[in-house]
């Protein structure tokens, strides 16, 4: 893959922000596994992120449940951001590159990072969730959600329209092993099928974890 592999991933969804938010910013499917995100936020000063946000699908229902909250927004697409600025009142968003995450504030209450973790090889989804692991405070609540599927199908991955990113395909084991790896414990692990209007069939993993009070090594 090349040096920055991600970028034209990124520069995918920055183009089709819109219409990704149009097909799947109403979905419903998800929404318990939000709930829990919402129920782990402290009533007074709760700060929720984001990462890899999209439209904000997870920011817009926690939004919902707790007025209140500090929201984070962070995508590396400045159209994604633009319309989470729109569909998450009050939330601040920010442009950044989740495998570099210096320019944040640790200590944050709960966090959702979904459907983003295929986008990137193993040293680099390995980066994402140590900084995961040293923005969220100890006992904070992590939604992880991905697409799984055979490694052995990685690598670009075109659409009939001629747009090409770059997805790595991981078993749900490895995803949870990966995550226990960054100092989480994993409460919740379910296999969903992909939404009935996913562009691509897929099994999809949704875990929620908790940070451990001990970072790991
Ligand atoms: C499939 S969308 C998921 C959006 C949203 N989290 C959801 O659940 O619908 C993947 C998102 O990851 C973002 N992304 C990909 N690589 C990124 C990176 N290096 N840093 C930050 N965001 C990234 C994309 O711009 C896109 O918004």
């Amino acid at each position: 893959m090349s040096e920055d592999y991600n970028a034209e991933s990124v520069a995918c969804f920055d183009r089709h922000a819109q219409r990704y938010a149009e097909k799947y910013f109403e979905l419903r499917d998800y929404d318990r596994f939000y709930r829990a995100l919402a129920e782990a936020l402290p009533p007074n000063g709760a700060r929720f992120l984001d990462l890899a946000c999209g439209p904000g699908n997870a920011a817009a229902f926690v939004r919902q449940a707790c007025p209140s909250a500090d929201i984070l927004c962070v995508d590396r697409s400045p159209a994604m951001l633009v319309v989470a600025g729109q569909r998450v009142r009050g939330a601040v968003c920010q442009q950044a590159d989740c495998r570099d995450l210096r320019s944040l504030a640790p200590g944050f209450d709960a966090a959702a990072f979904c459907f983003a973790l295929s986008y990137f090889d193993d040293t680099d989804a390995r980066r994402v969730l140590a900084e995961l692991a040293r923005l969220l405070r100890p006992g904070a609540t992590l939604l992880l959600s991905s697409v799984s599927g055979d490694p052995a199908h990685s690598g670009p991955q075109h659409s009939s329209s001629g747009d090409r990113v770059f997805m790595v395909y991981r078993r749900p084991t490895t995803l949870a092993e990966m995550l226990i790896e960054a100092g989480f414990a994993v409460d919740l692990m379910e296999e969903l099928d992909s939404p009935a209007n996913a562009s691509q069939k897929t099994v999809d993993v949704l875990m929620l974890a908790r940070r451990n009070s001990v970072p790991a090594d």
